[in-house]
């Protein structure tokens, strides 16, 4: 039986890892740590909190007593760290917390991981660190580069991509100078159920439904390498079961898409949604499909964020040949899922966009 230390876990991908894991290995112990800033909600872990295997503690990963407590009175033999600041936009704006979580809570929790596992007592247990981390850090492909190999060399663009970068380095220089067993997967694009409405995907559902402007970066050329975040999790899980201690895995969904073709693609869902079921007409008659428009005449080009990385691809041979990795969703399985996670959940996205996401939203409408 594992005990697990989930930060950042109330947040999107963590929240699904939270189901995720509490649905495969129902004995593990799940003790999530995190800020609850904006981006964390309660609300996302829900339905795993009421089966009593899940401890949730407010805290902040820079918070050195707090993580010795908690490694310590859980036993905990595995950590895996979610917690960050992970909007490229808000870095741009306000690059101080990314640097604080991002890299000093990366730190804190590093430190306590060697304190807490390299006592005489602990020496026959297995552990390991776990570091979640993205594919912004490899930079900004070409439309003919190859795809980013963990061999790619770091080229981080945003302050942002410069954080995550900073905390995978201090991640492997903690395994190579204090033999911390360690692990990390750099991602591609993730969409799924839970996820801010700040992010590219369902900020396009949620204005859709709401009958605002679709605002497209620059002319839409820009390319993601979209996945499930079912799939991110199954990618971690891999790497936690049969990954070796010391690599790095890249996880990624081989889907490549153009922003604007994607926003296109989940604009005709949105009207097929509509058109097979009459009661979204009078739950959301703002939407264009409504009244039997296209939901595309919302899309609206707007200016460019700054330094916008054009492409990003991943090539996840590695973890595909070593430890087996499949995603199982398409992009057109995984955003027709999607879509209908967010008309079936209004009440989780209406209760996460109160507050503080409203007022960042107008600031950056207005500025554009
Ligand atoms: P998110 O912003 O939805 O969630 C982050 C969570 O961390 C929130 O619950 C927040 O409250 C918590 N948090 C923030 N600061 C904290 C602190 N100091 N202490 C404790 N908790 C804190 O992010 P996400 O999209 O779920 O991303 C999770 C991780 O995966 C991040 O490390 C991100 O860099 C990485 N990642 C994300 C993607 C993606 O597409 N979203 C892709 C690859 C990698
Ligand atoms: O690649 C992995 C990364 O993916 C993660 O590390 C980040 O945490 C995650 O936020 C995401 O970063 P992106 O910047 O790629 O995601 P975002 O959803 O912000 O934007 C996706 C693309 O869509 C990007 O090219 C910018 C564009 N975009 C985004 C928003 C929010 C728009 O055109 N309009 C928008 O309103």
């Amino acid at each position: 039986m594992r005990s697990l230390l989930i930060t950042g876990g109330a947040g999107f991908i963590g929240a699904n890892f939270v189901h995720y894991w509490s649905r495969k290995y129902p004995r593990h112990r799940l003790v999530v740590l995190d800020a609850l800033t904006y981006a964390g909600n309660l609300a996302s872990l829900a339905p795993v909190s009421d089966a009593g295997q899940l401890r949730f503690v407010h805290g902040n990963i820079c918070d050195s007593d707090l993580i010795d407590t908690l490694l310590a009175q859980e036993d905990v033999d595995t950590v895996v760290n979610f917690a960050a600041e992970s909007h490229v936009d808000r870095s741009i704006v306000g690059p101080d917390p990314f640097i604080e979580t991002n890299i000093v809570g990366t730190h804190a929790l590093l430190k306590a991981a060697r304190r807490a596992w390299s006592s005489e007592q602990c020496s026959s247990k297995t552990y390991r660190f776990h570091h979640v981390s993205t594919d912004e850090v490899y930079g900004s492909l070409g439309p003919t580069d190859a795809a980013f190999t963990e061999a790619t060399p770091y080229s981080p663009r945003s302050p942002y991509a410069a954080s995550k970068a900073s905390s995978d380095h201090l991640v492997r220089a903690y395994g190579h100078t204090y033999g911390l067993p360690f692990t990390i997967t750099n991602c591609s694009n993730n969409y799924g159920p839970y996820q801010f409405p700040e992010k590219m995907l369902p900020l396009m559902i949620v204005n859709a439904l709401e009958g605002k402007p679709l605002p497209v970066y620059g002319d839409g050329g820009n390319v993601r390498d979209w996945l499930h975040v079912e799939d991110h999790c199954l990618g971690i899980e891999l790497v936690l079961t049969h990954g070796t201690v010391g690599e790095t895995y890249n996880v990624g969904g081989n889907s490549e898409r153009a922003n604007i073709d994607l926003i296109r693609q989940l604009c005709g869902l949105i009207d097929a949604a509509f058109a097979d079921d009459s009661n979204l007409e009078t739950r959301f008659p703002r939407c264009p499909a409504a009244r039997k428009s296209s939901t595309a005449e919302l899309i609206t080009f707007v200016k460019d964020r700054p330094g916008h990385d054009w492409r990003y691809a991943i090539d996840a041979s590695k973890i595909s040949t070593a430890l087996g990795y499949h995603p199982q969703q398409t992009l057109e399985s995984g955003l027709h899922q999607t879509l209908r996670w967010y008309l079936d959940n209004e009440s989780w996205w209406r209760a996460v966009m109160d507050g503080s996401y409203r007022a960042w939203i107008e600031i950056q409408y207005t500025k554009r």
